[in-house]
């Protein structure tokens, strides 16, 4: 995908009807989300054309991976498709929900309010499930919620990690019992490194296979690592990603 394409429409259903012209930060979010429908193109090839191809945009903010999804990948490969998208700052659904109306899209699209755990907000069995920029504990409410849903494919883009994620708070007593120095440049790789691992198990152990993987520059964004993770349910991987779990110490219940 194009990062000028997306920059058009992020312009025309954002930023122009706003009476704004684009910014720098927009120019790189144009080049974040291209990327992304990059992989949400790979994603849909593989998926069966028998039923219908449900994507679910998580922390979705103005929604621009869902929309677009809709209007530069789905639409134009004739594919029967729809797209959910779930944000909790009610402004930020307003604006997803006016953007829909300049789309000018065949694919159903539904913007709605919620927190992303509450399950009763996910559509069961979603093809794809994107969220690019999770802030703190959203990325693994996600990756819990998609996985109880049955999600074929996760694409997980992480943002900060705050104390308000559970692994980093393991992470941190395990960085003191390990030695780890107290200089916080280093705690915090440290940190990182362990919540990271503990995110590509607990996947693992679900049943998923991932990939990890920078999928725009650290020049664009510093939070560039994208969890690709596919449904295979295979009964030894998920064994061995149980035992990881354990000798990281993380004591995470597996999903
Ligand atoms: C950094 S923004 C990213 C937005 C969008 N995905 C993007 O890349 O432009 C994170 C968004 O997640 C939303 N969010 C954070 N925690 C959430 C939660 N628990 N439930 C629903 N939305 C949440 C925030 O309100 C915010 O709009």
């Amino acid at each position: 995908m194009s990062p000028h394409d997306v920059e058009l429409w992020l312009d025309r259903l954002y930023v122009a009807a706003e009476g704004a012209g684009l910014r720098d930060e927009d120019r790189r979010k144009a080049r974040e989300v291209a990327a992304m429908l990059d992989e949400v193109a790979r994603a849909a090839a593989r998926w069966s054309r028998r039923s219908r191809l449900l994507l679910v945009d998580a922390a979705a903010g103005k929604s621009y991976v869902g929309l677009l999804a809709a209007k530069l990948v789905f639409e134009p490969a004739g594919m029967d498709a729809a797209v959910v998208t779930l944000e909790r700052e009610p402004a930020r659904v307003e604006a997803s929900r006016r953007a829909v109306e300049r789309l000018g899209t065949s694919i159903p699209i539904a913007c709605r309010q919620a927190e992303v755990s509450e399950g009763s907000a996910w559509p069961d069995r979603p093809a794809i499930v994107t969220a690019l920029h999770a802030c703190g504990a959203a990325a693994d409410e996600i990756g819990d919620r998609a996985v109880a849903a049955a999600a074929r494919e996760i694409l997980l883009v992480p943002c900060c990690t705050s104390r308000a994620v559970e692994a980093a708070r393991r992470a941190e007593a395990r960085a003191a019992a390990s030695g780890i120095p107290r200089h916080a440049p280093v705690r915090r790789r440290f940190i990182q490194a362990m919540v990271d691992a503990e995110r590509t198990w607990r996947l693992e152990a679900a049943g998923y296979e991932t990939e990890v993987v920078e999928f725009v520059g650290a020049t664009v964004t510093p939070h560039n690592l994208l969890w690709r993770a596919r449904r295979v349910r295979e009964p030894g991987r998920m064994a061995a990603a149980r035992a990881a779990l354990a000798t990281l110490g993380s004591g995470a219940e597996p999903v």
